[in-house]
């Protein structure tokens, strides 16, 4: 795996997503967004960083819950959606700080935060270890962090995506997508971070598509293959849809798709 090159491939991937983010993504993604939210468990007057923090589909409601005398930060691969989430916060008068930042390297002092949080953001960070001991990192002691990732291989429909990608253009987008998803891997990578108290959540979930064209703009458009898709020419669209919608055509209602997928959300805290 080419750790600068998938870094790239995502940076400027979710750059040509990012318009399209929300319209694709914001329904599908909201049971985990929901659940992470309720394990964090925010306060009035907190801290809390959002990491990979995309249009702020979880950030705008962290900022909600901690309230003007609280602090929210965002921070995202992305320069698009680092430009997008500033216009929708002053379009909303929600004060937040937003910043482009890796989440490997997070440009904070130790311990400023009561909570870290990252909403479907590990499973395109090359190094996901690294990243969950920079959640512990910028956690105050006594805080907590909390990151939820889509689930097992198996049990996401769409999962195809990536090899159908790959096969037409080599692309490393993200070789270990599913693997902190599977088994106990999110839970081990928290508490090998040093994170106590690490409880586990899985649940199981439904992407509604009312169109196969909304099943294909989600996965090709609006999601991490979107640079590798935008080097395809029309022939190899053509045949890549096609692959797709046979991989999901077990999963075919009505006019729409109604593919099964799962997330998992992991809660720790930081010794005090
Ligand atoms: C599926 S979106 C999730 C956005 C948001 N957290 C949400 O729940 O809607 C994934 C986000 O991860 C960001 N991302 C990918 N790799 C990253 C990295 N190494 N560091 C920080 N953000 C990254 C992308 O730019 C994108 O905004």
């Amino acid at each position: 795996m080419d750790a600068k090159l998938q870094r790239r491939v995502q940076r400027y991937g979710w750059d040509k997503a990012a318009e399209q983010y929300e319209k694709f993504w914001a329904a599908q993604l909201l049971p985990a967004q929901q659940l992470l939210l309720e394990l964090a468990d925010l306060k009035l007057g907190e801290s809390v960083l959002d990491i990979a923090c995309g249009t702020g589909l979880v950030t705008f409601p962290a900022a909600a819950a901690v309230g003007g005398n609280g602090r929210v930060v965002g921070t995202d691969l992305s320069e698009e959606m680092i430009k997008g989430i500033t216009a929708i916060a002053a379009e909303r008068g929600v004060r937040g700080e937003f910043s482009r930042q890796d989440a490997e390297q997070l440009e904070f002092t130790d311990g400023t935060f009561d909570a870290a949080l990252c909403a479907l953001g590990l499973m395109y960070v090359p190094d996901g270890q690294r990243a969950v001991r920079e959640m512990l990192r910028v956690t105050k002691p006594g805080g907590r962090a909390v990151a939820a990732v889509w689930g097992a291989r198996k049990n996401c429909g769409w999962a195809e995506i990536f090899p159908i990608v790959e096969r037409r253009v080599a692309s490393d987008v993200c070789p270990l997508f599913f693997m902190l998803g599977s088994g106990d891997s999110l839970a081990d990578t928290f508490a090998l971070a040093g994170f106590e108290n690490v409880e586990a959540r899985r649940i199981t979930t439904t992407l509604d598509y009312a169109s196969a064209e909304e099943a294909l703009g989600a996965s090709f458009a609006g999601g991490p293959v979107a640079l590798a898709y935008s080097r395809f020419d029309d022939a190899a669209r053509e045949s890549a849809h096609a692959e797709y919608l046979e991989s999901v055509a077990a999963f075919r209602d009505g006019a729409g798709y109604k593919v099964p997928g799962e997330f998992v959300v992991v809660r720790g805290t930081r010794a005090r």
